[in-house]
């Protein structure tokens, strides 16, 4: 039996067409039947589905041979214990910084200076202020993080953005892109050395499968 792990929302949706080009079909829908095992069309493969931020720990560990994560939880994670063969392109977005519209962020990130910046994501804003030399004060949250700086909890935020309109709806503007985020399917190194035969082919599929 192989194990995909997949956390449910944009990345299951779209991994979906993905898994269907490989010729595997999804037998239940998650979100009527709030099952977290999931079986396919294939009797030695099977889907659990995890939080985004679990995905990779799943893997690592082995409760799952596989799985699906944006790179945004894959760099928080740190991606030890993982093979990391494909990029798929899919659930694709950006890593920005974002501030008020009467925020100075140029002044701010003078070299030397220092500002507050909420974010969930404080592995990949922390090396991101290190590398432009300026001096960060973290303050983590789990989400809503468009509220820190129009209530003064941060003067800035690192966020995913992907229409931008969770930032206009909040008076915020995007200042700098970090980087491009999509997800990546990565693999348990152990789990494919032992079911080389299954797991292979399986990559070769959804290589095949990524949209162009
Ligand atoms: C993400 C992100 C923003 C929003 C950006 O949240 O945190 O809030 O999407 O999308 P937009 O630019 O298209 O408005 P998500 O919906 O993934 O949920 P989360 O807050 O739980 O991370």
């Amino acid at each position: 039996m192989i194990t995909l792990a997949l956390s449910k929302g944009r990345i299951f949706d779209e991994t979906l067409p993905l898994l269907k080009a490989a010729g595997i079909e999804v037998v239940e829908d998650p979100e009527q039947s709030r099952k977290l095992i999931i079986g396919t069309s294939r009797d030695d493969l099977r889907l659990v589905l995890v939080r985004a931020t679990d995905v990779p720990t799943y893997v690592q560990h082995g409760g799952a041979d596989l799985g699906v994560v944006g790179k945004d939880t894959l760099l928080e994670h740190g991606g030890q214990g993982l093979y990391q063969p494909l990029d798929l392109a899919i659930a694709r977005c950006r890593m920005s910084v974002a501030v008020r519209t009467d925020f100075d962020y140029a002044q701010a990130v003078k070299q030397g200076s220092r500002i507050r910046v909420a974010t969930k994501y404080t592995q990949i804003a922390s090396d991101h202020f290190a590398d432009k030399g300026v001096h960060v004060d973290l303050i983590k949250l789990y989400g809503s993080m468009e509220l820190a700086p129009l209530t003064g909890l941060a003067d800035a935020i690192v966020d995913l953005v992907s229409s931008g309109a969770t930032l206009r709806a909040n008076q915020l503007v995007e200042v700098e892109k970090i980087l491009d985020i999509s997800s990546r399917l990565v693999v348990n190194q152990a789990a494919l050395k032992l079911k080389r035969d299954a797991i292979r082919p399986l990559i070769e599929a959804f290589e095949s499968a990524i949209p162009k």
